[in-house]
């Protein structure tokens, strides 16, 4: 297969950008559990744990997982919170497989649904969910206030809207080492063990142009969130943002 080439983030229109997106995980489903394991040295996996500890259920009962790719973040919140019901929505429909078979595996078909569908239009009633989340994936929709809006939508009042992703905001002391890794260190990786290295282009420098953290705050009250706050992780590698809708108790 012809390696691939991706032009650098800032050079993307927006179809270009969801167009490379929508290219690359439809290329790498079989293998991207063992490289987000691999690539974020298995924080990944932590990363999710905090944000499930933090949801909370109290009206639906349901769960809106955003772009939920091979299902990680749908299967942990499901057995955290036994008695809620998840749904996961993604467009790249070969992630999704990925994602069924391991829900059947972990015996929660019953209360895991996957579906096929773009956060930029969610398919949902308004109100339908106590959380909406998305994990590792903001940093691929170029319109980002417009997902935002879409799960402040569909989420109940009073609900969560919680937004994971690894982002360039590390401490100062750890700049340069981060910065070296994500230019240096993971395309190698990349080049060694995925069939479509350009991936891993892509991921570091999409993590590099990812709002820092106080922008996309505002973007989520812009979206009409409220209590907005951000939590960091892993010396800022990574960035938990949660926003209330108005309304609630
Ligand atoms: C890096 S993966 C993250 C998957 C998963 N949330 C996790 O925690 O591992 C990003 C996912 O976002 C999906 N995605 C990107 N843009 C999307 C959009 N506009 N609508 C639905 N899914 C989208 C991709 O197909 C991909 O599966």
């Amino acid at each position: 297969m012809k390696p691939r080439r991706y032009p650098p983030v800032a050079a993307m229109t927006a179809a270009g950008q969801t167009g490379v997106v929508r290219d690359i995980f439809t290329t790498v489903h079989g293998r991207y559990d063992f490289l987000n394991h691999l690539l974020s040295l298995r924080r990944d996996v932590g990363w999710r744990a905090v944000a499930i500890g933090r949801m909370s259920f109290p009206r639906t009962r349901r769960f809106l997982d955003v772009a939920t790719g091979t299902a990680d973040l749908a299967i942990a919140a499901a057995r955290r919170h036994p008695g809620v019901r998840v749904v996961g929505l993604d467009f790249a429909a070969p992630m999704l497989e990925v994602g069924r078979r391991k829900v059947r595996v972990a015996g929660l078909s019953e209360r895991i649904e996957l579906l096929e569908g773009d956060a930029l239009a969610l398919p949902f009633p308004d109100r339908s969910f106590d959380v909406t989340a998305v994990a590792f994936g903001m940093r691929n929709m170029p319109d980002k206030l417009r997902v935002l809006r879409e799960m402040a939508r569909v989420t109940a009042p009073g609900g969560q809207v919680m937004i994971l992703e690894m982002t360039f905001a590390p401490r100062p002391l750890f700049r340069p080492l981060y910065g070296f890794y994500l230019g240096g260190v993971l395309p190698r990786l990349a080049r060694l063990f995925a069939r479509n290295g350009a991936t891993y282009f892509y991921l570091g420098d999409s993590i590099r142009h990812f709002p820092a953290p106080p922008v996309l705050a505002s973007l989520m009250r812009q979206a009409g969130l409220q209590s907005v706050s951000w939590h960091r992780l892993t010396f800022g590698t990574a960035y938990l943002h949660i926003g209330r809708t108005p309304g609630g108790f």
